[in-house]
C-alpha cells in the first residue's frame, strides 16, 4: 500500500481522532481551562507514540508544555521541523454559536468547533500525513514535531525553549499550516506575516466616579478624553500620527506592488461578504495592500463607565482600551511600543493621568519564493489542486516565526489550508473536510519534493 492509499483507507479514523482533540477546551488564555490544556498535550503525545514517532516528550515550561516527537531514520537525509499550536482562543460570545464550540459537528461538509481551523485541524493534518508515510515506509526524510500550547497568548515560553534547544531543533526547514489559501479553487502560499505590538491604556480623571450633573463640564471625563486621544491617532488620510511610526516601514517597488495585485480579489464580493457599503483605510493603497504590506493601529476593546440597563448619570474615574498595531518588515515591535507610549503620554491633557501597559508582541516575517522550500510547497500544491499556487502576504501574525529565523536560522514555509471565511477567533469557527483532506494529501508531496531537491 502506498501513502495515498493508506490515507484513503484511514480517512474516517483521522477525522474521529481530530474530533477527540477538538473536544478538549484547550483555551490558553483562561486559567479555568488549564487542566484541559495539559490534557490536550498528553493526548497529542500519545498520538505521536501511536504513529511511531520516537523521543516523544512533553517539555514542561512555566506555562503549557511543548509536545515533541521525531523520526530521525537517516542522518544523511534532510529534516523537516513541523510547528503548530494545540491551544485555542476563548469561544465567546457563546450565544452566537450554532453548536457547542467543544462538541465538534459536521454541517455542510465543514467541521464546526473552536480550533477546527486554528490550529488543531491544520497541525493534525501533518500528524496524519506523517503517520501514513511511516506506516507505508515512504517517509523520504527525517521529521521533527514541535506543537506548542501558548501561541494564542504570545508564545513566550516557546521563545525560551527555542533559545535553549537549538541542537534538538536542528533541521533544514520549518513547515507550518496555520494560515490559509485564497479559495478552494485558488491555492496560495503565505509568503509574509505581519508583526504585532499590543498595548493596554488606562486614563484616570477624578479619583472617584462623579455625578455627571454636579461635576459635568468642570472636570476631564476620562472616556471623552480617551476617545479624543484615540481619534487623533489617525489623520485625514488614515495614516497613523505617532511620530516615527513609519520610519522603518518597508517600501515596496512598483513592480513588487504590481505582482501583489495579480492575486485575484473581488471588491464587490468582499463588501458583500462583510455587509458593508464601502471599504475604509489608508489613502493611496488598495484593500489587499492595506491588510498585508501596510502597518495598522486598531482598538480591540474599549470600556469604562456605566454600561448596564437604563441610564446612570455618571462621570467615570477611569477609561480603558486595548490597542493592537500590526507591523510590517523592518518595524521593530519594541520600538513601536515605545513610540506609542511616548506619544500617547504626551497627548493626554492636564487633569488626566495616563498609563500604557505593553502586552506581547512580535516581528513581521517574509519568505523568499525562489528557494527550495517554497518551490517544494508550490509543486506539491500544484499537483493536488491542479493549479499553481499564488504567493500572498498575509495580514495575520505568528510572532514565533520571525524568532525561528533569528534563533534557529531557519526559514518557515507557511503552507496553510484554511479560508478567511473559516471564522477563526469568531463564533462558529469551522474547517472544510475538503481542506482537511487536501492538506493530508498535499503534505507527503512536500516531503517528497523537498527531499529530492536537497
Ligand atoms: N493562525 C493565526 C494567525 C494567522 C491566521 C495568520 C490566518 C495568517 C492567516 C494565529 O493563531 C493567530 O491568531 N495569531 C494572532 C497573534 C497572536 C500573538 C495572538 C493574530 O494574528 O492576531
Ligand atoms: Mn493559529
Ligand atoms: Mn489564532
Amino acid at each position: 500500500m502506498n501513502t495515498q492509499q493508506y490515507i484513503e483507507e484511514n480517512k474516517d479514523r483521522f477525522l474521529k481522532e481530530l474530533f477527540d482533540l477538538l473536544s478538549q477546551p484547550s483555551i490558553s488564555a483562561d486559567p479555568k481551562y488549564s487542566e484541559n490544556v495539559f490534557q490536550t498535550a498528553e493526548m497529542l503525545k500519545n498520538n505521536f507514540k501511536k504513529i511511531g514517532l520516537e523521543n516523544t516528550q512533553l517539555f514542561q515550561t512555566k506555562g503549557f508544555p511543548i509536545v515533541y516527537g521525531e523520526k530521525m531514520h537517516n542522518p544523511n537525509l534532510p529534516t523537516i521541523l513541523i510547528y503548530g499550536h494545540y491551544d485555542v482562543q476563548p469561544p465567546d460570545p457563546l450565544d452566537l454559536w450554532e453548536s457547542e464550540p467543544f462538541s465538534p459537528e459536521i454541517r455542510n461538509g465543514k467541521i464546526y468547533a473552536r480550533g477546527a481551523c486554528d490550529d488543531k485541524g491544520q497541525f493534525f493534518m501533518h500528524v496524519k500525513a506523517v503517520e501514513a508515510m511511516i506506516a507505508t515506509n515512504e517517509l523520504p526524510c527525517n521529521v521533527k514535531f514541535m506543537i506548542e500550547g501558548e501561541e494564542e497568548v504570545g508564545s513566550e515560553n516557546l521563545e525560551t525553549f527555542v533559545k535553549k534547544n537549538r541542537d534538538l531543533l536542528h533541521a533544514d526547514i520549518i513547515l507550518i499550516s496555520d494560515t490559509g489559501i485564497i479559495a478552494n479553487d485558488t491555492p496560495s502560499i503565505t509568503t509574509g506575516l505581519r508583526g504585532l505590538s499590543y498595548v493596554e491604556v488606562e486614563i484616570t480623571g477624578p479619583n472617584r466616579d462623579l455625578h455627571s450633573g454636579l461635576y459635568g463640564g468642570a472636570v476631564a471625563n476620562p472616556i471623552n478624553i480617551l476617545c479624543n486621544m484615540i481619534a487623533s491617532l489617525h489623520d485625514e488620510d488614515n495614516k497613523i500620527t505617532i511620530p516615527g511610526f513609519y520610519d522603518q516601514v518597508e517600501v515596496l517597488s512598483d513592480s513588487e506592488r504590481d505582482d501583489l495585485a495579480k492575486a485575484p480579489f473581488n471588491l464587490d464580493h468582499y463588501k458583500k461578504e462583510l455587509d458593508i457599503d464601502d471599504v475604509y483605510g489608508e489613502n493611496g493603497f488598495s484593500t489587499m495592500e492595506r491588510n498585508s504590506i501596510r502597518p495598522t493601529l486598531d482598538v480591540n476593546g474599549i470600556w469604562g463607565g456605566y454600561t448596564g440597563e437604563g441610564a446612570k448619570t455618571v462621570i467615570a474615574s477611569k477609561a480603558y482600551a486595548k490597542i493592537s498595531m500590526r507591523l510590517v518588515p523592518h518595524q521593530k515591535s519594541n520600538n513601536i511600543t515605545n513610540l506609542f507610549k511616548k506619544h500617547f503620554e504626551s497627548i493626554a491633557p492636564k487633569g488626566t493621568k495616563v498609563k500604557v501597559t505593553p502586552h506581547h508582541g512580535g516581528e513581521a516575517y517574509v519568505s523568499p519564493i525562489n528557494e527550495k522550500g517554497y518551490l517544494a510547497a508550490s509543486k506539491a500544491m500544484e499537483e493536488t489542486f491542479g493549479k499553481k499556487p499564488i504567493p500572498v502576504r498575509s495580514g495575520g501574525s505568528i510572532p514565533i516565526v520571525a524568532l525561528f529565523e533569528s534563533e534557529l536560522k531557519l526559514k518557515s514555509i507557511l503552507m496553510g489550508f484554511g479560508l478567511d471565511s473559516d471564522a477563526i477567533h469568531s463564533p462558529n469557527e469551522h474547517y472544510g473536510l475538503f481542506n482537511f483532506y487536501k492538506g493530508i494529501e498535499t503534505i507527503p508531496l512536500f516531503f517528497k519534493y523537498f527531499s529530492k531537491e536537497t
